[in-house]
């Protein structure tokens, strides 16, 4: 299975900061915000990703990861000229993912919680293995700003509501959507919505006629955050160092994953100490290297 990240959008809600750093590079707490969708793919066990964001941007993108080596993976990059919705990300991504299945994540989304790896796997095995789309939905408040499932009386889910009036649930649809190939002929076909984009929601009603949706509901013990806003941006960092103060462990550490996954080795865990150093960070992947085997 292949990855996305969709790094690019407008950022209108965080103007003017927006204007002069990309919503995905800010800092989240102590890390780029990428990071945190990058760490969701890699704990998936996803070592092609491609990288996709505006023509300004994607370049800062590049400098920032390279090909991926360092990570023990491969990172590829592609420009969205402009935000024309997020399913175009399907077909920017065509030659990418050619006759795989894909994982696309958006890059202001944060996934958090236990036996999240295990959730994520099984996503990609289901999808692997039996071919239609794995969603992840997560209990909102304010179910007139997402994807709202409705699901009938033996909680099937049978529609994915665009922003409703009135909303069927409360379940908003997250930003990490698992599918087979077909998706990308799917995008191909698709037209732009009322707001004149090509939507996400869209692909997933297509998948759900064909009847070839399967969904996990995330519930209280997991946190889903999506930052657009600068209250939400707080919120998320809130989170972050409280989980990471308390605990002592960091949440979306690339590093630290690539690790413990065995895609890099001690030696190429060193070279981020080194990059990193006279920072806490560094310390904390100091520590993991000195664990015992
Ligand atoms: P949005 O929240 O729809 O857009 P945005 O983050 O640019 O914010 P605003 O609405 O304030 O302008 O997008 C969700 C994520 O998907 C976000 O990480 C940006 C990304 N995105 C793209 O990269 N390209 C697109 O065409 C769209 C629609 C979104």
């Amino acid at each position: 299975m292949k990855g996305i990240v969709l790094a690019g959008g407008y950022g209108t809600r965080l103007k003017p900061a927006s204007l002069a750093v990309i919503k995905q590079l800010m800092p989240v707490y102590n890390k780029p915000m990428i990071f945190y969708p990058l760490s969701t793919l890699m704990l998936t066990g996803i070592r092609d990703i491609l990288i996709i964001s505006t023509p300004n941007d994607t370049p800062k993108f590049k400098q920032l990861f390279g090909d991926g080596k360092r990570l023990g993976v491969r990172f590829f990059y592609k420009v969205q000229k402009t935000p024309k919705g997020i399913a175009e990300a399907l077909i920017i991504g065509k030659e990418f993912i050619k006759n795989d299945s894909v994982v696309l994540i958006l890059g202001d989304n944060i996934f958090y919680g236990a036996n999240l790896e295990e959730l994520l796997i099984s996503a990609k095995e289901s999808v692997e293995q039996r071919g239609g789309a794995y969603l992840f939905c997560y209990r909102v408040k304010d179910p007139t700003r997402y994807g709202i499932a409705r699901f009938d009386n033996n909680m099937r889910l049978i529609e994915i509501i665009e922003k409703p009036k009135d909303p069927p649930s409360n379940w908003a649809v997250t930003g990490i959507y698992f599918y087979d190939s077909t998706c990308v002929e799917i995008a191909s076909s698709l037209r732009p919505s009322k707001r004149g984009e090509l939507e996400i929601t869209d692909i997933n009603n297509w998948y759900i006629k064909k009847k070839s949706v399967s969904y996990s509901l995330l519930g209280s013990g997991y946190a889903w955050l999506d930052m657009g806003t600068f209250q939400s941006m707080l919120d998320a960092q809130n989170f972050i160092e409280t989980i990471e103060t308390r605990q002592g462990l960091k949440i979306g550490s690339v590093e630290e994953i690539a690790y413990r996954k065995g895609y890099i080795k001690k030696e190429g865990l060193r070279y981020f100490i080194e990059l990193y150093k006279g920072s806490e960070y560094a310390d904390y992947l100091q520590e993991i290297l000195n664990e015992k085997d």
